[in-house]
């Protein structure tokens, strides 16, 4: 039986970034999920007959709006979910399964890095057919119908065990409980040389990956454990939790410490790991070394050959704006195209459905590859895997000689979080209202060569996305970049990107803080950061 329930619309139900996020008791208020997922029940097109695929990160509130979604996707003439086990998909073992099963589209429940908890972070999140985030036209005709929605649709029954794998039926619609590991692993032994890694973990090649208490847990302990052979132990915080033990499941070396510690420690493993709250997200270290994004990115375009899926080459690199270049040194050698795009997985889609790229990377430790089309967490780790396993090399030897190969891009991020949101738009629009005036000022030895407010026009569709962050560009190469996140939940997030580039490789092991002090000065004088925010220092450096 179906019940339609009077709602009113919420006025804040716009999706950023990455899906609509918000506290947890935001979320938990009376009809506020339910509006959402109406929402996209009405504004997103479903083919007959045609499957949605829904899973979450296991987070606090992840199982019960599961349920919600199911009994509403019933209410609304869905004809079949696909529903990973205890309610567990990790984010591209989603994309994965709307991609296999050909589902019109996926809800994807996670609050990504964020904390998790009853005072934590929650979300919803809605990819389409091709198994990547809704772009812009879909999220917007989203919050439009958040906007004027009367009614939701609910089916009265229950939704069914969560636990039970297999199929069962609610009204007129099928319902699939799957392993949430099986299809996703079996993708990833398609795409690399698991006899090989192998070998190399048998022959000695030690590691560590921290699954930070979140969803990839079950499935680094089949694949790294299980399936290559990796010592139990190998996969640390491997259960997933609703509020992650307590933390952030933010692979960074803030808030995985612990792995960073050990891998700079006399006891360190060769390489360690770590991922994020839904498993998109990763860190990379060697034993000594951590690798940035952008540097890994870098490294996996130039040796992706190497690993069987990507024998016959990558067809090209996209990486987000603020994202250094060094992936762009790459692609120039290589002779391959390189796309820079606005921030958010969304922009790769187009780029990668047209085969114009086969790697992306975001300097927010994302990396993926036209396998699915959500940045993937355990697939960098296993092409880094399978590269050492090629090589022979250690990840620090691997990223210097790729530094002497191609210069290094020296780079840091820098977060002021919670800042006042009136203070940090205003620092923003000071900045737009500068651009025109600026090129040509001289900051120190850096003179501005280009300012812009950077905006993007998709090569495949043509649409256009404006405001996407200040670029600052100074002779030589240096960058400064100014954006606010659109993922945050509370005040502004202030992030501010420095590079500079540096093709001397007898300049290449300076400490980062020396190499951009005078970017870091800089940035404060032309951004006010300082006098606009109160902040002195960031609170996290990335
Ligand atoms: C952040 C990252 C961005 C990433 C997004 C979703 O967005 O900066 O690269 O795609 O999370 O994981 P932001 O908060 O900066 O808008
Ligand atoms: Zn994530």
């Amino acid at each position: 039986m179906i019940s339609t329930v009077a709602t009113k619309p919420f006025d804040d139900q716009k999706p950023g970034t990455s899906g609509l996020r918000k506290k947890v008791p935001h979320f938990a208020q009376e009809n506020y999920a339910e509006n959402f997922l109406q929402a996209i029940f009405d504004a997103t097109e479903r083919p007959a007959g045609s499957a949605v695929v829904i899973g979450g990160d296991g987070r606090y509130l992840n199982a019960t709006v599961i349920r919600k979604a199911i009994r509403m996707a019933a209410a609304n003439g869905v004809a079949k979910v696909i529903v990973g086990q205890n309610g567990l998909l990790s984010t591209p073992a989603a994309s994965n399964l709307i991609r296999q099963r050909k589902a019109a589209g996926g809800i994807v429940l996670s609050a990504s890095h964020n904390p998790g908890g009853p005072d934590g972070d929650f979300g919803i999140k809605y990819n389409i057919a091709n198994g990547g985030p809704a772009p812009e036209g879909v999220t917007d005709a989203i919050y439009r119908r958040t906007k004027e929605i009367q009614d939701y649709r609910i089916w009265d029954g229950e939704a069914p065990d969560l636990s039970l794998i297999g199929t069962s039926r609610l009204g007129q619609m099928e319902v699939e409980i799957v392993d949430p590991v099986a299809d996703y692993a079996a993708l990833m032994e398609t795409l690399f040389d698991f006899g090989k890694i192998r070998a190399a973990i048998q022959g000695g090649l030690t590691l560590r990956f921290d699954a930070m208490h979140a969803v990839t847990g079950p499935y680094a302990t089949e694949i790294l454990e299980r399936r290559l052979g990796a010592p139990e132990g190998t996969v640390l915080n491997g259960v997933p939790s609703e509020d992650f033990g307590g933390g952030h499941p933010d692979p960074n070396v803030v808030w995985a410490a612990p792995l960073v510690d050990l891998l700079m420690g006399p006891t360190a493993p060769d390489f360690g790991a770590a991922s994020d709250g839904d498993g998109d997200r990763n860190m990379i270290l060697g034993r000594g070394i951590v690798v940035t994004p952008s540097d890994s990115l870098a490294v996996l375009a130039a040796n992706a050959h190497l690993a069987p899926g990507y024998a016959k080459g990558i067809a090209g690199i996209a990486r987000s704006m603020p994202t250094s270049q060094a992936a762009d040194r790459v692609a120039q050698k290589r002779g391959i195209g390189i796309y820079e795009t606005p921030t958010g997985w969304k922009f790769f889609g187009n780029l990668l459905d047209a085969g114009k790229v086969t790697i992306c990377g975001e300097e927010s430790a994302g990396t993926g590859s036209d396998h699915v089309r959500e940045k993937d967490g355990l697939w960098a780790v296993l092409l880094w895997l399978n590269i050492l396993a090629e090589r022979g090399q250690s990840v620090a030897e691997i990223v210097k000689g790729h530094w002497a190969e191609f210069g290094r891009n020296y780079y840091q991020r820098h977060d002021y979080e919670e800042v006042d949101k009136a203070a940090a738009e205003e620092l923003m629009n000071s900045l737009r209202g500068r651009l025109a005036s600026m090129a040509g000022q001289r900051f120190g030895t850096l003179v501005v060569s280009e300012a812009d407010d950077f905006s993007y026009k998709d090569p495949i569709d043509g649409s256009v996305s404006t405001g996407q962050g200040v670029r600052i560009v100074f002779s030589g190469g240096s960058r400064i970049v100014f954006r606010l996140s659109g993922t945050g939940t509370v005040g502004a997030t202030l992030r501010v990107y420095l590079e500079r580039f540096e093709p001397d490789p007898a300049r290449h092991d300076l400490p980062v803080e020396v190499a951009l002090k005078e970017l870091v000065e800089t940035a404060d004088a032309i951004g006010e950061i300082k006098a606009r925010t109160g902040r002195a220092e960031p609170d996290v450096r990335t």
